[in-house]
């Protein structure tokens, strides 16, 4: 037997296929673009989704045994707006989680709702990539899109429904769409009146590891397969947080991927009065603390693909190790905005303190850093909430990336452990298909079976003195350049 774990990633989708006991047979990667219509905003086009599974899923069954696939499992980008018409119809381009375009609605939400009600309603306040401004962007912008709604999906959901003709989700994603009640795992009716929307337009909630319905006859001969069985799936945090083990009470992960989060699982419910952290649900059935900065290995991307255009990322990283605490070139790395811990969606990418003996390496050196900086911003907030973050799991992208880790496990301080497979959110897409399909329990003794690691890096005392003198120097580069990031003039 064995099962399928999809990652629908920003910049690509990931396919696995594992084997009954978590052994990876196969896996494919099949990118497609995202636009940028305007500075700030993001969009993808969900039919792209559709055919990089189907040619995914073709290329990853290739001389395996696909009569023995028994389910699938999806981890997606979360919060991304997919609005259906009355014939199921996708009306327009998928606003993703990463579009600060919604600043005005950001701020009615938040300000003139007020961010009390909105974290009572949902546990969360408003963000800009969250669903529900979008929802009210499109009645400001859009109104003749807006009035031909009749589903409102996420990503994932998105492909669920084209596998399975079912308009589903999970509860992890739902949580990101400010239009659930986390606490209680239900719709929000007073966030649908604040919408103008019923909840019937809303999916079916399911927990990540629930069956929604199995696979289309068509897919089901165009793949090859038979009586496939697809789980309810889960935002892709959620997912990489089961890929890599960090479920129950107090684990964390860290993930590195296009964007970079801090994920604090817990069994039970919990918001911090500031909200500084999203409180969602979490796919083992709990709840999670996640901080989120909207760029992380992407900032690395960028440098390699639109600055320097390089494709040798190792000839990039040589020497680095020796400089290491030492460069003084620092970087914000927002370039998309950044949603925790500032919300702002107008902050931008900067690089400080160039000289002319800098060179490409120091700046590459400064994206890890940045990027790392950033995420310290995330476990300063969960620490001052008196979370004692000892050690994470690490998952995504840069967690390939052995020096970035170095430098990420001093920044932060803290043991990072790195997981057999980094490729968290596609693996956890496994295991929820096999908890769906009865081939484990729980998710937890999914996690118990199949999780391994590969090693461990600790932080080194002298270097992450440097780093925390460093980071408070970063520290104050934001606030000294905020008014400048948000002068429209
Ligand atoms: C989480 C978030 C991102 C996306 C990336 O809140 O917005 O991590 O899920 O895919």
């Amino acid at each position: 037997m064995s099962y399928i774990g999809a990652d629908l990633g920003t910049s690509s989708l990931k396919l696995l296929l594992m084997d009954e006991d978590g052994s990876i047979l196969a896996s494919v990667s099949k990118s497609y673009p995202v636009y940028y219509p305007n500075p700030g905003w993001s969009e993808q086009d969900p039919e792209d989704w559709i055919t990089a599974f189907k040619s995914g899923i073709k290329e990853l069954l290739k001389g395996q045994d696909s009569k023995a696939v028994r389910g699938i499992g999806f981890g997606g980008q979360m919060h991304g707006l997919v609005i259906l018409d009355a014939d199921d119809k996708v009306i327009r381009r998928a606003i993703l989680w990463n579009d600060g375009r919604t600043e005005k609605e950001t701020e009615y939400l938040n300000e003139e709702i007020g961010r009390d009600k909105l974290s009572r309603y949902t546990a969360n306040i408003a963000f800009a990539g969250f669903t529900a401004p979008k929802i009210l962007w499109l009645r400001n912008n859009e109104p003749e899109s807006y009035k031909r709604i009749k589903k409102i999906m996420l990503p994932k959901d998105y492909l669920v429904y084209r596998l399975t003709g079912i308009h589903a989700t999970d509860y992890s994603d739902a949580s990101g769409m400010l239009l659930l009640d986390v606490e209680h795992r239900c719709w929000s009716k007073e966030m649908c009146d604040i919408c103008g929307i019923s909840e019937d337009m809303l999916p079916g909630l399911y927990e990540s590891y629930e069956k929604v319905g199995t696979l289309l006859p068509r897919y089901e001969s165009e793949f090859g397969v038979k009586d496939v069985t697809v789980a309810a799936g889960a935002g892709d945090n959620a997912a990489a947080a089961v890929g890599t083990g960090t479920v129950g009470e107090g684990a964390c992960n860290i993930s590195l991927g296009t964007s970079g989060t801090i994920f604090i699982s817990g069994s039970s419910f919990r918001v911090d009065s500031f909200n500084a952290l999203h409180s969602f649900d979490h796919a083992d059935g709990g709840y999670h603390l996640m901080g989120c900065m909207l760029s992380a290995a992407s900032c690395a991307g960028w440098w390699m693909d639109k600055v320097i255009e390089s494709k040798d990322f190792d000839a990039e990283c040589e020497g680095m190790e020796q400089r290491l605490g030492r460069n003084d070139v620092y970087f914000l790395p927002y370039l998309m905005g950044e949603r925790s811990p500032l919300n702002d969606v107008n902050a931008r990418g900067v690089f400080l303190g160039l000289t002319p003996e800098s060179d490409r390496k120091d700046m590459l050196q400064a994206i890890f850093e940045g990027v790392s900086f950033g995420l310290r911003d995330c476990l300063e907030v969960a620490r001052k909430l008196g979370l004692d973050v000892k050690s994470s799991m690490v998952c995504g992208g840069g967690a390939k990336n052995r020096l970035w880790l170095k430098i990420l496990a001093n920044v932060l301080n803290i043991r990072l452990t790195i997981p057999a497979c980094e490729e968290g959110p596609s693996m956890g897409g496994a295991m929820l298909a096999m908890v769906a399909c009865g081939r484990f329990g729980s998710v937890k003794e999914a996690c118990e079976s199949i999780v391994s690691v590969k090693g461990i890096i600790d932080p080194d005392m002298g270097l992450a003195n440097m780093y925390d003198h460093k980071y408070k120097k970063w520290k104050k580069i934001y606030p000294a350049l905020k008014l400048l990031f948000n002068d429209h003039n």
